[in-house]
């Protein structure tokens, strides 16, 4: 079986972040949120994978993952000129897939389940498509199933008025008659092509579609909140690692994980869950944590960060409260004057503040 992993898209909803290069490239957990999607399916032994790129900075997706030789993967790049949908980024896949079964990841979805019996249980099946749905708080932001006597009978995207609130994931096991029928699709009232109308179309000749509805953490990773819920799930669940250089006098409570070159000065707080990663310098009575990321070779000094996630070579100094923020690479905030008040910042690359 192929994987098909989508990289392209607007990303308005993540903006600033996304004006100089794609959502799924954003950090959860000092890794970028697609990687999740490719170590899925490498782990499921899916390893032939195309990649769909398109948008600003789409070229920083072939500068980091190549031809996947360092990932243990086989990649093929396919450029979408806009984004026309889903649908759309599936269709141009056609010749990569040939004749094959295949998967399907949208690039902001994670999924913590290993999707191997997923993937077993389609290629020894006779279905269509299979898809995994997963319980939601907000049905009206997704493509829904309506389900009778254990089969799915309607699938709409988006509904107003949802029938139930069963989302479909990002996460398609498809066959080649599907390109059939997305040639045969209608764009959208938001002017898409939508996988959703596509498996609908399914459903409208009779042909199998299988669900599976999932209770593992899964996430589409669409929104500012969406990313620090999902960095605090993923950094719960890994290994701490020390291999940074810890003064006297530093605290550290929880799962924390320390890159190699940081250095921790007397006087530092870390509450875990917590990543920092290579040749950072905290110092000055830092506080960092819980649910915090941090990237490589970047410098907090005095602050307080919470809940947030800090890109690349960023500097906070200063007596300063950070929380729920997303702060891009190089960016820099200095405090001047002490302030007790909590700020919140959604910062794109490059930012400098003084306050
Ligand atoms: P969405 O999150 O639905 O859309 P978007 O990326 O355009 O973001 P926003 O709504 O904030 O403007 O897209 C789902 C996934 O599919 C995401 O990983 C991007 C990808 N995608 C493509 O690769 N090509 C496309 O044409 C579209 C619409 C999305």
């Amino acid at each position: 079986m192929k994987g098909i992993i989508l990289h392209g898209g607007h990303g308005t909803r993540l903006r600033p972040l996304t004006h100089t290069g794609p959502k799924q490239l954003l950090p959860i957990a000092n890794k970028p949120m697609s990687e999740y999607c490719l170590e899925s399916l490498k782990n499921a032994g899916i390893t032939d994978i195309a990649i769909i790129i398109g948008g600003i900075g789409s070229n920083k997706v072939e500068e980091y993952y190549g031809d996947g030789t360092s990932f243990g993967v086989k990649l093929s790049y396919v450029p979408q000129e806009s984004p026309k949908g889903i649908a759309h980024a599936v269709r141009l896949c056609k010749d990569f897939i040939g004749k094959e079964k295949f998967v399907v990841f949208l690039g902001d979805n994670i999924i913590q389940k290993n999707i191997q019996e997923y993937v077993d249980d389609f290629r020894n099946s006779d279905n269509a498509a299979s898809i995994l749905l997963c319980e939601v708080d907000n049905p009206s932001q997704f493509g829904i199933a309506e389900i009778e006597n254990e089969k799915i009978i309607k699938l709409t995207e988006k509904p107003k008025i949802p029938k139930t609130n069963l989302a479909v994931t990002g996460i398609y096991f498809l066959t080649p008659l599907i390109f059939d029928l997305i040639d045969n699709l209608k764009p959208s009232w938001r002017n898409e092509f939508e996988i959703v109308d596509a498996l609908q179309m399914l459903l409208d000749i009779n042909e199998k579609l299988k669900y599976y509805i999932i209770t593992d953490f899964w996430k589409d990773t669409g929104t500012p909140e969406d990313i620090l819920q999902a960095n605090k799930i993923i950094l719960e669940n890994m290994k701490n690692y020390s291999y940074g250089i810890k003064e006297d006098g530093v605290i550290i409570e929880g799962n924390v994980m320390i890159g190699k070159g940081t250095v921790i000065k007397n006087g530092s707080k870390i509450i875990g869950p917590v990543i920092i990663g290579e040749n950072c310098l905290i110092s000055d009575n830092a506080h960092i944590g819980p649910n915090t990321s941090i990237g490589d070779n970047s410098k907090l000094s005095n602050c307080h960060i919470e809940r947030s996630i800090m890109m690349k070579n960023c500097k906070i100094t200063g007596n300063i409260k950070i929380k729920n923020s997303i702060i891009a690479s190089n960016s820099d905030i200095l405090q001047r004057n002490p302030n007790n008040d909590e700020k919140i910042f959604l910062l794109g690359e490059g930012t400098k503040i003084i306050l």
